[in-house]
């Protein structure tokens, strides 16, 4: 039992935030952030804008973009890691804003930037159980209420935002959410968390490391285990948490360049927001194409990592 990609949707607040901005609150430069990371800007929510109020958006435009109803779904997962309450989760509040007359189950998956990869790990047992005709998924953060102003070296680094995709049971296996691989290590957690006063700790060079081994691990994975090679995927859309972790992943992995989709510049680092959002970005903009396949690698706190395989 396999599924597809039916539709999908996005939203970003209206605040964009330029590094000009931060050069005028902090001791930094447009230079610097440009070259360490390769964000230019991104978008900052509302002081009253909530998670679920983004997720909701996405989820609206992905409904829109498909011509369904909430009422044709029957789960909707959440990843998202910045909610403001601790319960209910996003998934329930997006569902009841949506006006569902079912009900279905809906519950929000917490990984980090990790976490939309764990949500459609999740989402693929439901489907090949048989369980689920319809799922949506969303990812929605909030970053920008964990921003330390004091920090110079972690606040230029992340956006808010929201992505949605949906998809819907089918016969073919080779076709939406064909694979996925989720894994943890719970003994880095020094390395990058979050703090009860909503702070971001990070050892950055550390990360770094981290990041561009664990990515392209996860990457060579699941291509091993779907049996392919990496001239049959299209696209790579990696986690954005920074343009050079992205190329140097891209190198290890012996992709070029012109196949790896980057929105980093754009968005910044949404956490689980940001493989989504840059889905549907790549969508709007006539990038990415029906049919296409995609590798969806991501890595953060935890540490979480894996991957996903999607042809969309
Ligand atoms: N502007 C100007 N200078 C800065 C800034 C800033 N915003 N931030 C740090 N610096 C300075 C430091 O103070 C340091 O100065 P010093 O040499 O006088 O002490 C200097 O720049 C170098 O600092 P490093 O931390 O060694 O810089 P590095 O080259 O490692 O770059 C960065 C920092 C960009 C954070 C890098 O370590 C990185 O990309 N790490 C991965 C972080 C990441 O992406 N995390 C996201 C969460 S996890 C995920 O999503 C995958």
């Amino acid at each position: 039992m396999g599924n597809k990609l039916i539709g999908y949707g996005s939203y970003l607040p209206r605040k964009t935030v330029t590094n000009a901005d931060f050069e005028r609150v902090m001791d930094t430069s447009d230079q610097w952030i440009v070259e360490r990371t390769g964000i230019r800007q991104r978008h900052f929510a509302a002081e009253n804008e909530t998670v679920a109020d983004m997720a909701l958006a996405a989820a609206r435009a992905a409904l829109k973009n498909t011509g369904l109803t909430v009422d044709d779904l029957d789960m909707v997962i959440v990843a998202t890691t910045t909610p403001e309450l601790d319960f209910p989760s996003v998934a329930v509040q997006v569902v009841g804003r949506l006006g569902a007359t079912k009900n279905i189950p809906a519950f929000d998956v917490r990984g980090a930037c990790t976490g939309y990869i764990y949500a459609l790990h999740c989402g693929r047992a439901f489907f090949t159980s048989g369980m689920c005709e319809r799922i949506m998924f969303i990812g929605a953060e909030k970053m920008s209420r964990f921003i330390d102003m004091n920090d110079r070296s972690t606040a230029v680094l992340f956006g808010d935002g929201a992505g949605a995709l949906i998809f819907e049971r089918s016969t073919s296996s080779y076709s939406g959410i064909i694979d996925t691989v989720v894994m943890s290590d719970g003994k880095s957690f020094d390395m990058l968390h979050g703090t009860a006063d909503h702070k971001i700790v990070m050892n950055g060079p550390e990360t770094y490391k981290k990041a561009v081994m664990l990515m392209p691990d996860a990457a060579r994975y699941i291509m091993e285990h779907a049996g392919i090679t990496a001239d049959d995927v299209d696209w790579i859309v990696p986690h954005q948490a920074n343009l050079r972790i992205i190329q140097s992943g891209a190198k290890r992995l012996g992709f070029p360049l012109e196949k790896i989709l980057v929105t980093v510049d754009k968005h910044a680092n949404t956490s689980g927001a940001s493989g989504a959002l840059a889905l549907a970005y790549a969508f709007d903009n006539n990038i990415i194409k029906k049919g296409q396949l995609v590798l969806y690698p991501a890595f953060g706190s935890g540490l979480t990592w894996g991957a996903t395989l999607i042809r969309v």
